[in-house]
C-alpha cells in the first residue's frame, strides 16, 4: 500500500489534508470547486499532478450533485468553473493543461447536438476520473525511464540520489515522479541511499518526502537545503532529481524555490541534474523561463513554524515559492512517460527521446 493524497469514487471526494502532515493524518472532503480551490490556495494538497486531480475532480463531484437541462448550461458551467480553478495557483501548468484538455473535449460534446446533457455530464465525469489512472501508469513510466539512465550512468551500480521537495504519492495520484525514480531504483535494488532537503520555508522535504521515505523504509536521510554543497563534495551523490511545474520551450524549468541553486551546485560537482515529470507539465506555449509567472507566498510561511514565531518582529520578508533552473543546468536530462529529453541548448521538437512522439 502506498500513502494516499486522494480518496475517490464518483460524487465523494476526500483528500488528506497536506497541513496536518506528517503529525496527523486527516481527510477532508471536498464538495464542489470553490473546496477545491481552497484546497488548493491553501496547499492542503499540492504538488502540480495532485493539483491539477484534485481540481478536475472537485468539478466531477459538484457535476454528480447538479443537474443540466441544456447542453450549453452544462458547458458555460464547466468551462466557467475550469477557468476559476486555473486560477488558484499560478506557476505549475497541469491545471491549467487540464483545462484545455476538457474544455476542448466538452466542445465535441456540444457538437453532438442531440446528446442528452446528462450523458454529456457523465461523460465528462468520467474523463476527469481517467486522471487518476492515467498519473499513476505516467508516473511508473518516469520511474522506469529514470532509473534505467541512471543505472546506465552509473555502471548499474547502487546510486545515492540527492532529491528536492515532494515529488510522490502525496504530489500525484500515486508512486510519484522523480520519487518515482527514487522508488524505482529502490523495487529494483539499486538505491543505496536517498537524500532528501528540508525544503525551507514551506519544509515539504522534512514533513512529506521523508514521511514517504520512511513509509516505504528506504535508506532515507534529511538535510537542510543549507547542506547541498557539502552533501555534493562529500557523499558521492550519484544524481539529483527533481520535479517540475513548468518545462517550457526551450528547456527552462520552473520548480520548487532551492531546484536553481541544487543545479548550480550539481553542475560544478559533476553531478548529473535531472527533472522528471510527465508531458502535461510542458508549457511549449512560453519561450524562456523569464514568462514563467513565480507564485509569492506569504510572509508568514518564513516567519512562523507552527505558529510559533522564528524571526525578528519588523524584518522584511520574500517569499517566492519557485524559482526556474536554465536548461543548460539540466545536464541529466528530463525524463518523461515517453523516454528521456535531454535540454542542451536546443528546442524541444529535436530532444525529447521516445516512441510515438506527437508534438
Ligand atoms: O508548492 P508545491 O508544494 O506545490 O510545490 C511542489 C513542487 O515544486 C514539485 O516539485 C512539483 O510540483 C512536482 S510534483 C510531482
Amino acid at each position: 500500500m502506498t500513502l494516499q493524497a486522494i480518496k475517490y469514487e464518483r460524487g465523494r471526494l476526500d483528500i488528506l489534508d497536506q497541513l496536518l502532515l506528517p503529525d496527523t493524518s486527516r481527510y477532508v472532503p471536498i464538495k464542489d470547486t470553490e473546496d477545491g480551490w481552497q484546497a488548493i490556495k491553501k496547499m492542503q494538497v499540492r504538488g502540480a499532478p495532485a493539483i491539477a486531480i484534485v481540481g478536475c475532480l472537485s468539478l466531477g463531484v459538484e457535476l454528480t450533485n447538479k443537474t443540466f437541462h441544456k447542453l450549453s448550461d452544462l458547458e458555460e458551467f464547466v468551462v466557467e468553473r475550469l477557468n476559476y480553478l486555473v486560477t488558484a495557483r499560478p506557476t505549475a501548468v497541469n491545471m491549467a493543461d487540464a483545462a484545455a484538455r476538457f474544455i476542448d473535449f466538452m466542445e465535441t460534446l456540444v457538437v453532438e447536438a442531440s446528446l442528452d446533457p446528462e450523458e454529456a455530464k457523465n461523460r465528462i465525469i468520467q474523463e476527469f476520473e481517467s486522471l487518476l489512472e492515467e498519473d499513476i501508469t505516467t508516473n511508473k513510466q518516469i520511474g522506469k525511464n529514470g532509473a534505467e539512465d541512471i543505472l546506465k550512468k552509473c555502471g548499474n551500480r547502487p546510486v545515492r540520489i540527492l532529491t528536492h521537495c515532494n515529488t510522490g504519492s502525496l504530489a500525484t495520484a500515486g508512486y510519484g515522479t522523480a520519487l518515482g525514480v527514487v522508488r524505482c531504483l529502490h523495487e529494483q535494488g539499486k538505491l543505496k541511499e536517498v537524500f532528501c532537503t528540508e525544503t525551507r520555508p514551506y519544509n515539504q522535504g522534512s514533513r512529506l518526502t521523508a514521511y514517504e521515505l520512511v513509509y516505504e523504509k528506504m535508506n532515507a536521510t534529511l538535510i537542510c537545503d543549507s547542506m547541498a554543497a557539502i552533501l555534493m563534495r562529500q557523499k558521492d551523490i550519484s544524481a539529483v532529481v527533481v520535479g517540475a511545474d513548468r518545462v517550457v520551450a526551450n528547456g527552462d524549468t520552473a520548480n520548487k524555490i532551492g531546484t536553481y541553486q541544487l543545479a548550480v551546485v550539481a553542475k560544478y560537482h559533476s553531478v548529473p541534474f535531472y527533472v522528471a515529470c510527465p508531458l502535461t507539465s510542458f508549457d511549449r506555449s512560453k519561450e524562456s523561463g523569464a514568462e514563467i509567472e513565480i507564485e509569492e507566498r506569504p510572509f508568514e510561511e518564513l516567519t512562523f513554524i507552527k505558529g510559533v514565531k522564528i524571526a525578528a518582529e519588523g524584518i522584511n520578508c520574500w517569499n517566492p515559492a519557485f524559482d526556474v533552473t536554465p536548461a543548460d543546468l539540466i545536464t541529466g536530462g528530463i525524463i518523461t512517460e515517453l523516454g528521456e529529453a535531454l535540454f542542451k541548448h536546443m528546442i524541444l521538437e529535436y530532444i525529447l527521446i521516445g516512441p510515438g512522439l506527437d508534438l
